[in-house]
C-alpha cells in the first residue's frame, strides 16, 4: 500500500471521530460523544483491574468482551490502520563513546544508525537536526566517515556536544533550525526526536532539497501556532489533539510504573479543584504550571505547597487536602474509565501526522517508508519516517 493510501484510511477511520478528539474527559461527567454513541454503562462499570488492565495495555487490546460492538468494532480498526512495519538492526557501539549515554537513548542511537546505514553511505553529509547533546552526530561522522553537522538551538547543548565529541568529521552549530535550515541535494537529514514544528519543518525542508531523511518524530504538540495544517492528505488537528499522541499505555510506564503515573494524575486533578476552590481561573492542564511535572509523584500536599506560593497564596490546610484527595479519588475514579476511548486514539494522531508528513514527501517522487524503529521500551516515539531519492537504499522493514 502507498503512504498516500495509507493516510487514506487513516484519515477515514479519524474524521468520524473528531467529536471524541475535541472533548477531553477533564471532568467527572459522561462526555457528548461517550453518551451519543452508548458507552457509558459499559465504561462506568468497569472493575478495577479491568480498568488497571485498560490503562496498562490500552483498551484497544484489553477489551473486555461484554463492550458494546460499536467500541470493539473502533479498537478493531484502530489497531488495524495503525499497525506499521518493524524495522529492526542494531549497530554495536564501544562503551567508551557511550559513555554518559542513557541507557534508552543508547538503544535508540544503535537502532537508528543501523536502520539509515545504506543511505549514510550513500550521503555526502550528515545533518542532524535538533541534535541535543549530539550523540547521533559524533557516533555517525566516526561509523560512516562522514561530514556530519549537528544543528541545535540550546548553546548549551551545542557546548557540551563540543566537549564531549572527539569525531574528527563532526561539527555542531547553535542555531533555530526553524529559521535556518539549508539542505542540500546529498544530504541524509536526521530528526531524532524532533519536536513538533520542527518534524514538520524538516520535512518540507527535505522535500524541497529532495534528499534522505530519517524523522522519529516526538512532542508533536510542541508548535507554535494553535492547529497544526497537513502538508499533504492529513486534517487539520489543534494543539491538544496532538498532544494526545504522547499518552502511551504499557505495562511499566517509560519513567515510572502505572500505579505511579495514575497517582500522579490524581494529584494533578486534585490540585486543579484545590486551586479552583481558592478562586483561581486555570485553563485544564495548566494547574501544573512553573511547576515540574515530577513533583506530581510526591503528593498533594508537596504540589499544593508549590503552586500556592507561586500564586503568593497562603498555603494548603490539613482539612483542605483531605478534602481534595477524598474528592479526588472519588471523581478520579469515573474519570479514568471514562477516558479510555480517547487514549485509544493517542497512536492514531500519531500515526496519522506521520503519514501526513511521509505523503508529502512521497509527492515529491523521494522512496518513502514509515515503519516503527524501537520497541515501545525503549522510546514510545518510535515511528521513524524514512525518504530517499533512491528507494532502493531505505531500511528493510
Ligand atoms: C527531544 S530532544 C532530542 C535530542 C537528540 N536528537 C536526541 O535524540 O537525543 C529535541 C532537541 O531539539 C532541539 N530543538 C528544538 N527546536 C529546535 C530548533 N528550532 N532548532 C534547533 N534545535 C531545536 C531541542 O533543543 C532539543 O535539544
Amino acid at each position: 500500500m502507498s503512504v498516500a493510501d495509507h493516510l487514506r484510511r487513516v484519515r477515514d477511520v479519524t474524521l468520524p471521530l473528531r467529536d471524541i478528539l475535541e472533548q477531553r474527559v477533564d471532568e467527572p461527567h459522561v462526555p457528548r460523544w461517550c453518551e451519543s454513541r452508548g458507552w457509558a454503562t459499559f465504561l462506568v462499570g468497569l472493575s478495577e483491574s479491568e480498568l488497571v488492565d485498560a490503562e496498562a495495555h490500552g483498551l484497544l487490546r484489553a477489551m473486555p468482551e461484554r463492550a458494546p460492538d460499536s467500541l470493539k468494532a473502533l479498537a478493531q480498526d484502530v489497531l488495524s490502520v495503525t499497525s506499521l512495519p518493524r524495522v529492526s538492526g542494531s549497530t554495536p557501539l564501544g562503551t567508551e563513546a557511550l559513555r554518559n549515554v542513557r541507557l534508552r537513548k543508547r538503544a535508540q542511537l544503535s537502532g537508528l544508525l543501523a536502520a539509515v546505514r545504506r543511505m549514510a553511505d550513500a550521503a555526502e553529509r550528515v545533518v542532524d537536526v535538533g541534535a541535543g547533546s549530539g550523540h547521533f552526530t559524533r557516533l555517525s561522522a566516526d561509523l560512516f566517515q562522514r561530514e556530519a553537522l549537528g544543528l541545535e538551538q540550546s548553546a548549551e547543548r551545542v557546548a557540551s556536544a563540543k566537549r564531549r565529541s572527539t569525531a574528527a568529521l563532526a561539527s555542531f552549530v547553535a542555531v533555530d533550525a526553524l529559521a535556518e535550515l539549508r539542505l542540500e541535494r546529498g544530504d541524509l537529514a536526521i530528526g531524532l526526536h524532533a519536536c513538533g514544528a520542527l518534524g514538520d519543518h524538516l520535512s518540507r525542508a527535505v522535500a524541497s532539497a529532495r534528499c534522505g531523511l530519517a524523522l522519529v518524530s516526538c512532542c508533536l504538540q510542541k508548535i507554535p501556532q494553535d492547529v497544526r495544517l497537513p502538508l499533504s492528505g492529513g486534517i487539520e488537528l489543534r494543539r491538544e489533539h496532538l498532544g494526545l499522541a504522547n499518552l502511551t499505555s504499557q505495562p511499566r510506564g517509560v519513567e515510572a510504573s502505572i500505579e505511579v503515573t495514575i497517582g500522579a494524575r490524581q494529584t494533578r486533578y486534585a490540585l486543579g479543584q484545590l486551586l479552583r476552590a481558592r478562586g483561581v481561573p486555570l485553563e485544564p492542564g495548566a494547574e501544573m504550571s512553573g511547576i515540574n511535572r515530577r513533583q506530581a509523584n510526591a503528593g498533594l500536599a508537596r504540589v499544593a505547597s508549590l503552586a500556592l506560593a507561586l500564586r503568593a497564596l497562603p498555603p494548603p490546610t490539613d482539612h483542605e487536602l483531605a478534602h481534595h484527595d477524598s474528592l479526588a479519588a472519588k471523581d478520579y475514579a469515573l474519570i479514568r474509565r471514562l477516558s479510555l476511548p480517547r487514549s485509544m486514539l493517542s497512536r492514531l494522531v500519531e500515526v496519522l501526522v506521520s503519514l501526513d508528513r511521509a505523503a508529502h514527501l512521497e509527492e515529491q517522487g523521494l522512496g518513502v517508508r514509515v515503519a516503527e524503529l524501537f520497541e515501545p521500551a525503549v522510546s514510545p516515539r518510535n515511528i521513524g519516517i524514512f525518504a530517499n531519492p533512491d528507494a532502493g537504499l531505505l531500511p528493510a522493514a
